[in-house]
């Protein structure tokens, strides 16, 4: 047997709809940079199970699993390079993370911020999933041994559950699951639009789509609150101070210093910062929807992808399995 001697990579994204700009710079521009460093062996899957942790309509989910793909072709993920696949195709994640729940307690998964924010969002649907679901995720990292995670940095609690599964599995049975970590990106925190939080595809005009063309996002930036365009202070939060990182993201740093001398100095003319940002933006997203063209007009092509995907990522989870099934004295 061969041993690969790359580091491997997974991550994933909850399959909720079509991406935007904060999980293209947050999420989707690490897993590219991963994949396009011959030093990783990256596995990227859609996290179709967790789309059913809160409440759903299926007939929405079996649309958002495949739009999610059809995203992550369209940024650049390639099947050549990465294997590309649906969570729930490798029926092993759920297995695993059955194991995996053993080793961790009720407490711990109830003191988890995302899960109790999650429990006051849809009040009286705190389910045995959504409880499950850093267990979960943990198997999808750890079935495959993978060390780095390419994710935004909310999922960090996510991923300290993961390493102390691992830590728990490793002393308790001799495993031998590594303890994974995040890889950042710059774009990792995306402000709203109008200024306040994260951008949000639950909040109505906090948000770019990947699909939006030069005069939605005209539009989009033109509701941007902004201020008179000059003062003592570069703000650091607010409408104004997301603009900015906008013009970093898109422009570079460059850019956004001449803004915020221009800030102390003679003023900032929003009109003109805003055009020049939604040409930049604009430019950046055309290649992207370019090629998601292309695989929208091809869907059996995207069939085999996610076929192979799904062979290649059940023979690596197969192993880990097996392995861990004969340490637990389930073999
Ligand atoms: N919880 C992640 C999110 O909401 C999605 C996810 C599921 C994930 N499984 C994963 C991310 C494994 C990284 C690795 O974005």
């Amino acid at each position: 047997m061969i041993m690969s001697s790359k580091k491997r990579v997974l991550s994933g994204m909850r399959a909720t709809g079509r991406l935007h700009l904060g999980n293209y710079l947050g999420g989707a521009k690490g897993m590219l940079a991963l994949q396009n460093d011959a030093h990783y062996e990256t596995l990227y899957m859609v996290a179709d199970m967790h789309g059913i942790t809160t409440p759903y309509k299926t007939e929405e989910l079996r649309k958002n699993r495949r739009e999610m793909v059809m995203d992550y072709l369209a940024v650049g993920l390639d099947p050549e390079k990465s294997i590309i696949f649906e969570q729930s195709e490798v029926g092993l994640h759920g297995e695993l993370a059955f194991y995996f729940s053993s080793v961790v307690t009720i407490a711990r998964m109830q003191h988890l911020p995302t899960y109790k924010e999650k429990v006051k969002q849809y009040p009286g649907a705190s389910t045995i999933a959504l409880l499950n679901y850093p267990i979960l995720m943990a198997s999808d990292i750890l079935i495959y041994k993978a060390g780095l995670v390419p994710v935004g940095i909310d999922q960090e609690p996510h991923l300290e559950v993961a390493r102390e599964i691992a830590r728990k599995m490793n002393e308790t049975y001799g495993t031998d699951f590594p303890e994974p970590t995040r890889f950042a990106t710059k774009g990792e925190y995306v402000p709203s639009l109008l200024g306040e939080g994260k951008m949000s595809k639950s909040v109505e005009g906090s948000f770019i789509s990947l699909t939006d063309d030069l005069p939605t996002i005209q539009k989009k930036l033109a509701q941007a609150p902004t201020d008179s365009g000059k003062g003592d202070k570069v703000p650091k939060e607010g409408g104004v101070s997301s603009l900015l990182k906008f013009v970093e993201l898109f422009e570079g740093e460059g850019r956004r210093k001449d803004y915020e001398k221009a800030y102390l100095s003679s003023g900032i003319k929003y009109a003109d910062l805003k055009s020049e940002l939604a040409e930049a933006i604009s430019s950046d997203l055309k290649p992207i929807q370019e090629r998601r063209k292309t695989y929208e007009n091809n869907p059996s092509l995207v069939d085999s992808i996610l076929k192979e995907g799904a062979q290649k990522a059940r023979a690596i989870a197969k192993d880990t399995v097996e392995g861990v099934r004969l340490k637990m004295g389930l073999t």
